[in-house]
């Protein structure tokens, strides 16, 4: 973090930042988008701009390969589109098959770590806010949570989270980008941190929304489960991909520690599912226009902030968070009855809102809405 921006400064800077994001990624298609439509539809009659969702996806070949996998959706996922799947994201990342869990959206792998690491009692070390799906769920299981709160620019404070891990903490919980605030830590900290921390306890890093950063390759912590470390790492097909409705996440750790979270498996991924998540992977082109639509989706939200007056985070994510002083639950309600669904409320951030990258015209919608109950 440059310390000599103020944190004003820093916050508004998401703007500039937004605008460089886009140049690598503008060229225009030759042959059109590759993807035939966006999903622009409301969602029973709300603009459903509170889920990150992308409503760019999937792709034209994934729905193709969707199309095709219709004769094979009578066998179960393992007699085949699991194990491809898997092989395929192995061969990507310079890994075996073994190192590689598919789960139900990542959200169920998550889960699953969540149950290893914190039944009997495990305690888990998590920023604040953060992503929930993994502790909430182990809390049900009578995990602990030490919840540790973001730094002065909303980014996980490493030295804070390393001090809490006590040898009853099992797992630290990272989650970069980090959802609600979109921001993200520093490779090589966060780099130096998980090296050290996961002499103590596991790491699991939630790289949901990894894809959509100009630089992937940077930010992956991938490299620390290659060095055989206590290091889980997940993604999602949910976001750059656009296959929410489709459930289909994946972790790479190491083969022991596959072998264990799998143990915790509640279900299995729809082949259909499979084969579009196997024609997503290598397709950069769509990747490259997720990721320039997004981008300017997010510059829309940064210019309609400047306009109102609104500081937020430089988002690398598919959401923006951005500070409107008014309490999140009013403003919620107002702007469904404009008919626009945006985030739920982030403690202790409650009068900050949460809002996720739409279509143009989404968006359009968002911020006609916005203008009027903000009067
Ligand atoms: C940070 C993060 N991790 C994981 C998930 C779970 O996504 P999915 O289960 O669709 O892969 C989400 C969903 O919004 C998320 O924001």
């Amino acid at each position: 973090m440059n310390n000599k921006l103020t944190r004003r400064q820093w916050l508004r800077r998401g703007s500039a930042a937004a605008a460089l994001a886009i140049t690598p990624h503008s060229l225009p298609s030759l042959m059109g988008p590759p993807a035939p439509k966006a999903h622009n539809d409301t969602v029973n009659g709300f603009v459903r701009l509170s889920a990150n969702e992308n409503p760019y996806g999937p792709s034209k070949a994934a729905r193709e390969a969707m199309l095709g996998a219709f004769d094979e959706a009578c066998r179960y996922p393992y007699a085949g589109a699991g194990g491809d799947l898997a092989k395929l994201i192995a061969e990507k990342e310079g890994v075996t098959p073994e190192h590689i869990v598919i789960g139900c959206g990542s959200g169920e792998i998550l889960r699953m770590a969540g149950v290893t690491y914190g039944l009997n009692g495990g305690e888990i070390v998590a920023a604040d806010p953060a992503y929930l799906g993994l502790t909430r769920y182990a809390e049900t299981f009578g995990a602990y949570t030490h919840k540790v709160p973001l730094d002065e620019y909303m980014v996980h404070d490493l030295d804070a989270m390393y001090e809490r891990i006590s040898p009853h903490v099992k797992l630290v919980f990272i989650c970069n980008p980090n959802n609600p605030t979109g921001t993200s830590v520093d490779p090589a900290k966060l780099r130096d941190f998980a090296t050290s921390a996961s002499n103590k306890a596991v790491m699991f890093i939630d790289e949901a929304y990894i894809e959509l950063m100009d630089d992937m390759a940077a930010n992956t912590m991938t490299d620390l489960v290659k060095k055989d470390l206590n290091v889980i790492v997940s993604r999602t097909f949910s976001k750059i991909f656009g296959m929410a409705g489709q459930r289909i996440g994946y972790a790479i750790t190491r083969p022991d520690i596959a072998k264990r979270i799998q143990e915790y498996r509640m279900g299995m991924p729809n082949v259909v599912g499979l084969r579009g998540a196997m024609a997503s992977l290598n397709d950069t082109e769509f990747q490259a226009y997720s990721r320039k639509m997004i981008a300017e989706g997010r510059q829309y939200v940064y210019d309609l902030c400047d306009e109102l007056g609104f500081s937020y985070t430089p988002s690398t994510t598919n959401f923006v968070f951005f500070h409107t002083g008014k309490p999140i639950q009013a403003l919620q309600k107002a702007m469904q009855k404009e008919n626009v669904l945006i985030g739920r409320p982030f403690p202790p951030y409650l009068d900050w809102c949460r809002i996720s990258i739409g279509t143009r015209e989404n968006m359009e919608a968002f911020g006609t809405a916005l203008r009027k109950v903000m009067v």
